[in-house]
């Protein structure tokens, strides 16, 4: 229902638009990148002429309370209509102060602190100049290839769908009027993590089963979430490019879902329906707007054409209104108009960004990212005494802590493995340090990865000197560390790998070192599910820390030395080897399961490598153990429209206090279209001290139970469903019940 509120807000875009001309109109739908030198933020001359022009509706890549005012005064002295800016920016995991990567965000299943983090940042960005956040990311992948997998929370659309509102919340709090909150954004819209063969802005070809059951859920928890923008994708689905879809931005986004917000293309997304074959560029523009873009991302498609496309009469002139009504609304909406300078208050920022208390927020969010692999013998914790082996290209390593998408983060900021074991462990512990081997030796790659914000330096060594040189430090230490990975730039946009182990010669690193026969801690830092084999079966202990933030350092010295006992639990399977992706645990059965015999020829699988994955989704381990009973419930048969409980008990039986996942699937055993083997439908983080047990309830509603059928209608179907409730989505026990 409309309020007082936006009667008043449409009012007042009305009669704006009333005032405009055509090419004001226009100049409203145009988004702008202002690029920044070495030095930080600058204003171009161009841009200035722009805006003079009222050509420009919002820029982004400005930040800096200083910087971001003088555009908006510019704006708003300098132009017929006053109407201010938007400022929008790429504030993905945090803004000043760097959180783990969204993908390690995800892993603590954690809402909370998935909430403050984007809090956090929401708070810093506005503080920072900036009104609009092109996050959360919330494409589901499948398939580690795909460089952003490392954005988004993995591959489960229960879970996506959680972190979605918890982002949105974040950003946008319960006022957007606020001078700390900003207007989240998104994307993208749709499907771009399905791209084929996890090739970057490749083709998606999806069926609609598919789509609602799986791929649409986040987007559509964020919009019911109250986002206030949408961001399209590059991809296209089925045959019609993202930006060109109006099936897709108008009568899903807008008439199905009720979105009111607006929709802004990804960058130069419009041009690039021209490669897609779609036609020139001006048809393009047309296909866009007519489509339900409100808001072209740099390409100028709209600035360029719109105007002749009206007096040609493709375009009405009241299609360009409807958008920019939805753009206006928007400035309205963060109270831009009340007060263009907002978001520039030079104390505010001060006061606000990076301070002590966020930074500490960063280092416990961090913490419960981080997913335990493996931990025979006892490994972990460490020891506070003795001597570690500290070896490995990431082990004194700041650039890549703040992982990918971390613009206005400083890495030089960023706490570094070594630094964060001295912080922790203090001068009672003693480090050898041996860097081991490159991230990769490979010169293409690491040009490519310099010319992109990476900072590798490539040892002039030859890898056996460097090895030798690690293999004696390891000698004459107690322990091994070795800190091994990625580099940053290796995950996010345009950075799909074909080979998914670790790169260059680091396995070759950690088979020498597996030689000295010191127990051997490996530290991982990747930004998707790597195939890693090798290191499963040799290390002693694993932690995967993704890119674990301004606080990287610090949050791995806890975990490592047992300040922290880890919680965290992976979102994306983790392949054995690259060739079983896309590999993700709510799969379908095939009419042909395998069952594990050597022998069985003809059933779906592999002839060279067994069909499961290394690590489960949801799978994680802690330095204490949990046992469950079986899971009971509350009924074994309700009616379509009744829900059940079930209920578990959890016991902390181990040595240390701890927190646990505990997680609960549902399989729906029979369809009228197949259903996966089980799907993620609650969870709950709880936390146990040593010896103590809790109940923990679920409860299954009728919600929990639907889904999309071939006619894309939304049903529960009665008859036979199991419950799986367990520690991760592979060692799970049983139950069922029926629907009658
Ligand atoms: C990315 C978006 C991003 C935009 C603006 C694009 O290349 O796909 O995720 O928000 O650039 O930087």
């Amino acid at each position: 229902m409309a309020t007082a509120g936006d009667q008043q807000m449409k009012q007042f875009v009305e009669d704006l638009l009333s005032k405009m001309t055509l090419e004001e109109k226009i100049g409203q739908l145009n988004l702008v990148a202002v690029g920044f030198d070495v030095t930080g933020p600058v204003v171009s001359e161009n841009v200035d002429e722009n805006i003079r022009k009222g050509n420009v509706g919002g820029v982004f890549n400005t930040y800096t309370p200083n910087a971001a005012r003088k555009l908006q005064e510019f704006a708003v002295n300098n132009t017929r209509l006053k109407i201010p800016l938007l400022f929008g920016y790429d504030v993905i995991h945090g803004h000043r102060t760097i959180f783990p990567i969204p993908l390690g965000l995800s892993a603590s299943w954690d809402m909370n602190a998935v909430e403050r983090s984007a809090r956090i940042a929401g708070d810093e960005a506005s503080a920072d100049g900036l009104n609009w956040v092109f996050s959360p990311m919330v494409d589901i992948a499948r398939d580690a290839r795909w460089g952003r997998i490392a954005e988004g929370a993995g591959e489960d659309p229960y879970l996506g769908s959680q972190v979605a509102r918890a982002m949105v919340r974040g950003y946008q709090g319960n006022d957007l009027t606020l001078a700390n909150t900003v207007m989240a954004c998104v994307k993208h819209f749709a499907l771009y993590g399905a791209a084929e063969a996890g090739r970057d802005y490749n083709t998606v070809d999806m069926s609609l089963n598919r789509m609602f059951n799986e791929y649409m859920p986040p987007y559509k928890a964020a919009i019911d979430a109250g986002a206030g923008s949408v961001m399209t994708a590059f991809n296209e689905i089925n045959g019609v490019p993202a930006t060109g879809n109006k099936w897709l931005m108008t009568e899903l986004l807008r008439d199905q879902w009720g979105f009111d917000g607006f929709v802004v293309t990804d960058y130069t997304a419009i041009n690039e329906m021209v490669a897609h074959g779609v036609g020139d560029e001006a048809k393009a523009g047309e296909l866009a707007l007519k489509a339900g873009v409100d808001m072209d991302m740099v390409g100028e498609v709209f600035l360029k054409n719109l105007k002749q496309s009206v007096e040609k009469g493709n375009v009405s002139e009241e299609e360009i209104n409807t958008s920019v009504r939805r753009i206006l609304e928007a400035k309205y909406k963060l109270g831009l108009f009340e007060d263009p300078y907002r978001y520039t208050n030079e104390e505010r920022a001060k006061n606000t960004i990076m301070k002590p208390e966020y930074r500490e927020a960063a280092r416990d969010i961090a913490r419960k990212s981080m997913v335990l692999l493996k931990n025979e013998k006892q490994t972990l914790p460490l020891k506070k005494t003795g001597s570690i082996a500290l070896i490995g290209p990431l082990a004194k390593n700041q650039r890549d802590m703040i992982g990918n998408w971390s613009g206005a983060g400083d890495w030089k900021q960023a706490v570094s493995v070594e630094q964060g074991i001295r912080n922790v462990a203090g001068n009672s512990t003693k480090i050898n340090y041996a860097k081991g081997a490159n991230i990769t030796d490979d010169e293409q790659m690491i040009k490519r990865l310099n010319a992109h914000g990476g900072e590798l330096e490539i040892d002039t060594r030859t890898s056996e000197q460097m090895i030798a040189e690690a293999v004696k430090v390891a000698r004459g230490s107690d322990v091994i560390v070795a800190v091994v990975g990625e580099s940053q730039g290796m995950s996010g946009e345009a950075a799909s790998r074909a080979d998914i182990t670790l790169p260059g010669k680091q396995r070759e690193l950690l088979m020498a070192l597996k030689k000295t026969g010191k127990p051997l801690v490996v530290v991982l830092m990747n930004g998707r599910p790597l195939a890693l084999n090798w290191e499963d079966e040799n290390a002693d202990a694993m932690l995967e820390t993704w890119f674990a933030g301004t606080e990287a350092g610090n949050a791995i010295a806890d975990v490592l030395f047992g300040n922290y006992n880890p919680s965290g639990k992976l979102t994306a399977t983790f392949p054995q080897v690259v060739g079983q992706v896309p590999i993700y645990y709510a799969h379908k059965n095939t009419g042909r399961p395998f069952g594990g015999e050597l022998l069985d020829k003809y059933k779906s699988r592999y002839m060279d490598v067994t069909n499961e994955p290394l690590y489960p989704f949801g799978y994680g381990l802690s330095y204490t153990t949990f046992n469950y009973s079986k899971p009971q419930l509350s009924k074994n048969s309700i009616t379509p429209d009744e829900s059940l409980e079930v209920t578990v008990n959890v016991q902390n039986t181990g040595n240390y206090d701890g927190e646990e996942v505990v997680q609960l699937y549902v399989q729906d055993v029979v369809g009228s279209i197949t259903r996966p083997v089980k799907e993620l439908k609650g969870f709950q983080k709880i936390s146990l001290k040593k010896g103590e047990s809790r109940t923990v309830t679920f409860t299954i509603t009728p919600e929990d139970l639907k889904f999309y059928n071939n006619d894309m209608e939304y049903v529960l179907e009665p008859g036979e469903f199991k419950v799986y409730v367990g520690t991760n989505s592979r060692d799970v026990q049983e139950a069922s019940f029926t629907v009658q």
